[in-house]
């Protein structure tokens, strides 16, 4: 299948989650297609945002957007689509406000809704309720002409239960957090549900033509370590285990935000992710020097990719430099892929993403 596609130019992501030392580090924004560039707001005005993540052409293009405006500069692609699209195909209403956010109308009230959800058991297909994003890579795949690996990716099964059961973003996560303490089988359950549905959805990404996968479990950081070793840790286990099963050669990369080193730890040495994306919180030199040992015990490369503060990108040229040449010293020890501690924002200047893309390109050099 992949044999169709245009060779690679630029494999430098890939090599480094193989473990190996690369002349520079590559590097990638989450969040690369969005609304800081005028261009993706351009179509934004004409088309709804799922309308976008639903038509292949259109999600083509804004994946496509940063890759031509920062030319040889980024070193990784990623699709344009959204988490959502679970809770979407698992019959769940999910709409996207401007300004807001997403906004589901009919959030999970009580374990009595969860009989409402399409049953995704043996006879539930991911394949057509998802057709369009497996399109969409398919078609970017080509487009891209192979200047750059293509990102797939899914959300967390506890951060999309969160956005199930909460209706959208939260301060306090009070209800899907309540729900962990009132109906703990029901959240077993459901986690479990929405698990087997990113796995199959993971898996068609792999054969449309996704060389990278990356899991964001953006909420990570509002349990405890014990509450995530409960709730998130098992299914994002079993994510990992049945993607290398099927497909070891396609890297997976997890983004638990806000976790302490103990947690991302136990990931690290304990799971099948290739590599760990931390946020600007983490503490990156203690990280290291503990975990580093143990995994060269385990002989398992440690891949980390991270993690400048977004809203350095609102400083001048200088601080950014200087921050990003700080980052890429503090991971100049490992199998390291430079990105931002989370997404871009829609007042950044693209002007400043370039000035840190540069950056990482001088500073990163071995
Ligand atoms: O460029 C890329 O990174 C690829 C596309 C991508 C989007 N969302 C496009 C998007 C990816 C990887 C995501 C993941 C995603 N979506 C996450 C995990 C990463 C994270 O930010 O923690 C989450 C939590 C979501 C859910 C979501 N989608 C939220 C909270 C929002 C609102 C954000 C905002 O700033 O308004 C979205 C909408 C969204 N997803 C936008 C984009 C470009 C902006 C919406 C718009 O155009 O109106």
């Amino acid at each position: 299948m992949s044999a169709e596609f245009p060779p690679l130019q630029n494999d430098l992501i890939l090599r480094v989650f193989k473990g190996e030392k690369t002349e520079r580090a590559p590097v990638w924004c989450m969040r690369q297609a969005g609304r800081y560039l005028p261009e993706f707001r351009e179509i934004r005005v004409e088309f709804d945002f799922f309308k976008v993540c639903r038509t292949p052409e259109l999600a083509c293009e804004v994946t496509l957007q940063p890759i031509r405006r920062y030319e040889g500069l980024l070193d990784a692609s990623i699709i344009f689509c959204d988490i959502l699209v679970i809770p979407q195909a698992m019959g769940m209403e999910v709409l996207m406000i401007p300004g807001k956010g997403p906004h589901f109308p009919k959030p999970l009230d009580t374990p009595a809704d969860m009989l409402e959800l399409i049953d995704l058991g043996d006879g539930y297909n991911a394949d057509t309720e998802l057709k369009y994003a497996y399109d969409a890579i398919t078609l970017t795949r080509h487009k891209l002409e192979g200047k750059v690996p293509l990102f797939g990716f899914i959300g967390a099964p506890w951060t999309l239960m969160a956005y199930m059961i909460e209706g959208g973003g939260s301060k306090t996560f009070a209800k899907a957090k309540a729900w962990l303490w009132k109906y703990p089988e029901s959240v077993h359950e459901l986690l479990e549900r929405i698990t087997n549905v990113s796995i199959d959805f993971l898996k068609g990404q792999v054969k449309a033509g996704a060389q990278i996968l990356q899991v964001f479990d953006s909420w990570a950081g509002e349990l405890s370590h014990d509450d995530y070793m409960e709730f998130s840790f098992p299914y994002m286990k079993k994510i990992a285990f049945e993607l290398q099963k099927t497909f070891p050669e396609i890297p997976i990369v997890a983004f638990p935000k806000g976790l302490h080193s103990k947690t991302l730890e136990t990931i690290a040495l304990e799971t099948d992710y290739t590599g760990i994306s931390l946020d600007w919180t983490a503490d990156v030199e203690g990280l290291i020097s503990n975990l580093e040992p143990k995994m060269c015990a385990i002989n398992k490369p440690l891949v980390l990719q991270g993690n400048l503060d977004p809203t350095v990108l609102y400083a001048d040229k200088h601080v950014i430099e200087s921050k990003t040449e700080n980052m890429c010293k503090k991971f100049s020890s490992v199998k390291y892929v430079a990105n931002l501690g989370h997404g871009m924002m829609p007042t950044h200047d693209p002007e400043h993403l370039k000035w840190f893309l540069e950056a990482v390109h001088k500073y990163s050099r071995i």
